[in-house]
């Protein structure tokens, strides 16, 4: 079995290419333009692996994508690039609706051409937009996005649904809530307050902190998607969620315990253009059909997470340098300082 990975030097890509390399006897293609967000740090494990290839190139690059899916002819694909930021989103949106669209038409149109028998697309719970308590989405919820990366990836949803309903291409879309965990880039909520905690750095909490995400575990996330790969079925979408709502503010809190700072670091800032209040998913389905449920709970997958960036301080200097001095400034820099905690 080949699996092509897109996007695997990211984040969640890279922890599902460890995972397939340490579970399955399975040969991975990782297909990643290397952006700010892609780093080959995040898989030097897998460097002398004979059952790993890695191809610096652009999924919108259709010549290049076309002869590598000619060349590879994979069994499947796991389609993890993206940009995948709300905030350079709002800064930027050009790169967002032209890699989460475009690129996902040239990939569907690779995998069509060449019929590939399997093409998984891993989306968001953030295509549901802003839900109210006690609503949990279901995959049949309508996507009602809020930012244009939340939009370019319920434009990439329906049009990855229309190789299904057109060509019978098979595909499988899975839907996830926040996810967290090691080797995330410190642009997001989570480890963007790790590291400036461990740095004794201001954590800036937009508006009232008491926007609600549901938290996974990035290793939950990856078994998830696993799991629809082997056992979903053609044309469905499948929710993965962590099970663990919590406002932001709350987090943050729990980071600034953990990592033992002061609570003097919060820093409540301007809120986010748009700032959906609230996500919120069942992940019945999937639990249903294929048994999948989350394994790490909330604790102790912060711990871990934790550590993880004790740990690494020399990879957070290398992802910080740089281009990331610029993007904090740019999204930070011109937001105004809240004195105290806003009231509820
Ligand atoms: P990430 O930003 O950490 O990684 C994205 C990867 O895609 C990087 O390696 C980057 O180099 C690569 N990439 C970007 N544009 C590319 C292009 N044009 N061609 C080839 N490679 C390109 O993202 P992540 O957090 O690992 O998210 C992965 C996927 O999961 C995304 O599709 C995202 O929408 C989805 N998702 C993320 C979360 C989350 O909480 N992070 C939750 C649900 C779904
Ligand atoms: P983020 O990690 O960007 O994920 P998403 O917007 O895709 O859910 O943000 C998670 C939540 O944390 C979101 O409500 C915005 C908030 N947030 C802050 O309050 N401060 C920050 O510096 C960041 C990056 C996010």
């Amino acid at each position: 079995m080949t699996v092509l990975v897109t996007g695997g030097a990211g984040f969640i890509g890279s922890a599902f290419v460890r995972m397939l390399a340490a579970q399955t006897d399975w040969r991975v293609v990782n297909l990643d333009k290397l952006t700010y967000a892609g780093n080959l740090e995040n898989l030097t494990a897998l460097a002398e692996n004979p059952l790993y290839r890695f191809v610096h190139g652009d999924i919108c690059d259709e010549r290049l994508v076309l002869a590598l899916v000619s060349e590879e002819k994979p069994d499947a694909i796991v389609h993890f690039a993206a940009e995948s930021h709300v905030d350079r989103s709002i800064l930027s949106p050009e790169p967002v609706v032209h890699t989460n669209l475009h690129g996902t038409f040239v990939l569907l149109e690779a995998a069509r051409r060449l019929r590939i028998p399997r093409f998984v697309h891993v989306s968001t719970d953030e295509v549901y937009g802003s839900l109210e308590a006690p609503l949990e989405a279901t995959e049949q919820f309508p996507l009602v996005p809020s930012s244009p990366y939340s939009a370019s990836k319920a434009g990439s949803d329906l049009l990855v649904r229309s190789y299904f309903v057109t060509y019978k291409l098979p595909v499988l879309i899975t839907r996830a809530s926040n996810n967290y965990g090691p080797y995330q880039f410190p642009e997001k909520l989570i480890p963007l307050m790790i590291a400036n905690a461990l740095d004794n750095k201001p954590l800036p909490v937009y508006g009232d902190g008491q926007q609600v995400r549901d938290w996974l575990y990035v290793e939950d996330h990856c078994r998830g998607i696993l799991a629809v790969l082997r056992q979903g079925r053609d044309g469905e979408i499948y929710n993965i969620g962590g099970n663990r709502s919590l406002p932001n503010l709350e987090v943050v809190r729990r980071v600034l315990e953990l990592t033992g700072k002061p609570a003097s670091l919060l820093q409540f800032v301007t809120d986010r253009p748009g700032h959906d209040r609230r996500y919120a998913l069942s992940s019945e389905k999937l639990m249903q059909e294929t048994g999948w449920r989350p394994l790490v709970d909330f604790e102790s997958g912060l711990t871990q997470t934790i550590d993880w960036y004790r740990d690494h301080a020399l990879w957070v200097a290398h992802v910080r340098s740089g281009e990331y001095r610029s993007y904090y400034e740019r999204n930070y820099g011109g937001r105004e300082l809240a004195a105290s905690e806003p009231r509820p």
